[in-house]
């Protein structure tokens, strides 16, 4: 991206155009890919911008523009998967510090935060975000973070971010969201207040399943500058060989989420007029509690649906089993559908009674609605609820 006019662009522009300018070597429209570990240099300390590739590595670099680009941001770090980049940027924190995270997250950060970042002596506590008084009751005077997933996984809660920016502001605490599930296409949390964003670019900016790989995203120059350091100094960084698949796989983020959105609401409104259904979570029906948030705050609403299903384990392990095109894994945001049961699967390292208080109960499930013909997956959900 060269300046203010790039900036304007439309997300696809900058998702085909962002770090793809053509190679100066010999004109390739597509940028090569640089496997090299380490570079060479013609006098000590003299290269010609690399040196080695933890540090830096023009493919990552490449990859890192597109990804400040998408999110109106002005520094990315690219990592070796979306907890890496979620620990990298908790890291930052020190000894003492108090984090404030949504109470629907991924399993994994939770056990992340649980288990590791806490015996840091970081403190978290978690509660339910979109409750407009919560800020005050949560924050504390050594609150430094707070931690949002909006849609929330897995049960799409819709997390007001500008107001909980605007609480936080001249505070000094920073406002990290994890944009995973909306993608910039859909939602941009610099462009409301946040300090921060992360993706697990595993999910949907890769869009293909066939890459793990995290982003931290900012225009705070603070985080940046010790983000940086983390990614350089701890290693995880994302290969080159990853890198170029996601920045392929970005190409066509515009036009993959505007089909996995519009499947969504088709699927989820199958879902809700369905007698063996008891309940469908989707931010694009007007029965979500959350529905107007969501219209004002996203562009769009996505392609994960959960709901539940009428009846018990059993119950669920049967549809889970009997679908054919939706396929049982973990995961989301690929060009596949994929179905899922959260309390067995990726919300089993959240503790029961936890689960039980979110209704991350036995009956729900977790679709991730791909680019396949819609009428092809209602058909596939009806035969399996038969
Ligand atoms: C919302 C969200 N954030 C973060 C992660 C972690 O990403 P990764 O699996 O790439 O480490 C996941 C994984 O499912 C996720 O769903």
């Amino acid at each position: 991206m060269k300046g203010d006019n790039e900036k304007q662009q439309g997300i696809s522009t900058k998702a085909v155009h962002a770090g793809q300018e053509p190679d100066p070597s010999f004109g390739d429209v597509i940028p090569p890919l640089h496997l090299s570990s380490t570079f060479a240099q013609s006098s000590p300390g003299v290269h010609k911008g690399f040196d080695y590739s933890r540090a830096g590595n023009p493919t990552r670099q490449r990859y890192e523009t597109v990804l400040a680009a998408l999110e109106n941001g002005t520094h990315a770090f690219a990592f070796s998967s979306g907890l890496a980049a979620i620990d990298a940027l908790v890291r930052t924190l020190s000894p003492g510090d108090h984090v404030v995270c949504c109470d629907d997250v991924y399993g994994g950060t939770f056990r992340l935060f649980e288990r590791i970042l806490k015996n840091q002596q970081i403190e978290f506590s978690f509660a339910d975000l979109t409750d407009p008084e919560i800020f005050e009751k949560e924050v504390r005077d050594n609150t430094k973070l707070i931690w949002i997933e909006t849609p929330t996984n897995p049960l799409l809660k819709i997390i007001d971010i500008e107001k909980i920016c605007k609480q936080a502001k001249g505070r000094s605490i920073w406002v990290g969201v994890d944009n995973t599930f909306a993608t910039p296409v859909f939602q941009r949390p610099l462009e409301l207040g946040a300090d921060v964003v992360i993706h697990s670019v595993t999910k949907y900016l890769n869009g293909h399943s066939d890459v793990i790989g995290g982003a931290v995203i900012t225009n705070n120059e603070e985080v940046a500058e010790s983000v940086g350091f983390i990614q350089f100094a701890a290693g995880a960084v994302q290969g080159p060989f990853d890198a170029y698949m996601v920045h392929r796989g970005i190409k066509t983020l515009g036009i993959r989420m505007e089909r996995h959105q519009k499947s969504a609401l088709k699927v989820a409104q199958y879902l809700e007029l369905h007698p063996k259904i008891e309940k469908v979570i989707y931010p694009g029906l007007t029965s979500h509690p959350q529905y107007e948030l969501a219209k004002r705050q996203m562009g769009g609403f996505s392609g994960i649906v959960s709901f539940y299903i009428k009846g018990d384990l059993a119950d669920a392990n049967r549809l889970l089993e009997r679908v054919k095109i939706f396929c049982l894994a973990e995961s989301l945001g690929g060009v596949e559908s994929l179905i899922e049961h959260p309390a067995v699967m990726t919300h089993a390292s959240l503790p029961q009674k936890i689960r039980e208080e979110l209704g991350i109960a036995d009956a729900l499930i977790r679709l991730s609605v791909g680019i396949e013909d819609v009428e092809d997956l209602i058909g596939d959900l009806e035969q399996a609820l038969l």
